[in-house]
C-alpha cells in the first residue's frame, strides 16, 4: 500500500488506476481505525477496484470545548491494518493540504435543515466542518463510490444531500453498524469510556431497541404527543444509567423530520454523554412488517 500526503501524488496514482480501466473506492476516516472502519474499507474493496483510504483529523468538525487536541491517533497501526486489508493507498493530508488558507476564509459547504436538526443543534459547526472537508477530499480523490459508516446516520444523510445538490458524480455507501457482542457501537471515542462506563454503555442500544418495540407493536403511538412520551421515558431511564441524553428521537428515515403518523420506515436517532464520551446511535425501524 502506498502511503500519499500531496494532492499531486494522490491524483497521479488515481489517474494510473483510471488508466488501467479500475473503479476509484474511497473511505475518508480520522484515523485511530476499528472494525467499524476496517469493515467500510472491505465494502470499498468489493465495490471497487483501487481503495483510497484518507485519515485526517479535521478541526473544523470539532466545537471549541471538544475533543480535538485529545482525539486518538494511531497512525503506525492504522497503516499497518489498512496494508493487510488490501487498501491501494493511504492519503495522509497535511492540514496545509486540506486548508491552505486562514480557516476564517475557507469556503464552507452548508447543507441546511437537516444539517441544522439534532447533532447540528448540540455542535453547531460540525456539519459545515464535515462537509466542507467530505467536498474538498471528494474533489481530490474524485472517488466513483466512497463508503460511509451508518452509525453516524445524520452525517451519511447529509452527505447524500450534498452529493445530489452539488451533482458530484459519486454513488454513497452507508454500511452497517459494527458492534461489540453486548451491542455498543464501535466508535473510536469508546477509548474515553471507564470500566464502569463501558459497562453502561450498551444500555443505549439496548433501549432504543425496546422503543423500536413498542412502535411495532403499537403504531398507533405515532402521534407527537405519544413520541415525546416514548422519547421522554426513554431519556430518564438513561439518566438514571448515568448517560447525560442530548436527544433520542423517533423521524422518518427519509429526511430525519419527526416522524409522522402513517410514516413506516423510521429511524430512531441518540446522542447522549456518558463519562468523556459523547455516543451516538441508531436504529431503523420498519413498520408494517412482520
Ligand atoms: O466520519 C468521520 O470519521 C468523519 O466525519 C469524516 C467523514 C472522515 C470527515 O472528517
Amino acid at each position: 500500500m502506498n502511503q500519499v500526503q500531496r494532492v499531486q501524488s494522490l491524483r497521479a496514482a488515481v489517474q494510473a488506476a483510471r488508466n488501467d480501466k479500475k473503479t476509484i473506492g474511497f473511505v475518508p476516516t480520522m484515523g485511530n481505525l476499528h472494525e467499524g472502519h476496517l469493515e467500510l474499507v472491505r465494502t470499498a474493496k468489493r465495490r471497487a477496484e483501487f481503495v483510497v483510504v484518507s485519515i485526517f483529523v479535521n478541526p473544523t468538525q470539532f466545537g471549541k470545548n471538544e475533543d480535538l487536541g485529545n482525539y486518538p491517533s494511531t497512525p503506525e497501526e492504522d497503516a499497518r491494518r489498512l496494508a493487510e486489508l488490501g487498501a491501494d493507498l493511504l492519503f495522509l493530508p497535511k492540514h496545509e493540504t486540506m486548508y491552505p488558507g486562514s480557516l476564517d476564509e475557507q469556503t464552507v459547504v452548508y447543507v441546511p435543515k437537516i444539517g441544522d436538526l439534532y447533532c447540528g443543534k448540540d455542535r453547531p459547526e460540525h456539519f459545515y466542518g464535515v462537509t466542507t472537508v467530505v467536498s474538498r477530499l471528494f474533489n481530490m480523490v474524485q472517488p466513483d463510490i466512497a463508503v460511509f459508516g451508518n452509525k453516524d446516520y445524520q452525517q451519511i444523510a447529509i452527505i447524500r444531500r450534498m452529493v445530489e445538490d452539488l451533482a458530484y458524480p459519486i454513488q454513497v455507501v452507508g454500511v452497517d453498524t459494527v458492534r461489540n457482542d453486548d451491542g455498543l457501537a464501535l466508535s473510536s471515542r469508546n477509548g474515553y469510556l471507564d470500566a464502569k462506563q463501558l459497562k453502561a454503555a450498551p444500555n443505549l442500544q439496548k433501549r432504543l431497541s425496546e422503543m423500536a418495540d413498542v412502535l411495532k407493536q403499537k403504531p398507533a403511538v405515532i402521534s407527537k404527543s405519544a413520541l415525546k412520551l416514548l422519547e421522554d421515558e426513554a431519556k430518564d431511564d438513561l439518566k438514571r444509567k448515568g448517560f447525560k441524553p442530548q436527544y433520542i428521537t423517533v423521524c422518518r428515515q427519509s429526511d430525519l423530520k419527526p416522524a409522522k403518523k402513517g410514516d413506516q420506515e423510521l429511524v430512531i436517532l441518540a446522542a447522549a454523554q456518558l463519562g468523556k464520551a459523547r455516543l451516538i446511535d441508531n436504529l431503523e425501524v420498519f413498520l408494517g412488517e412482520s
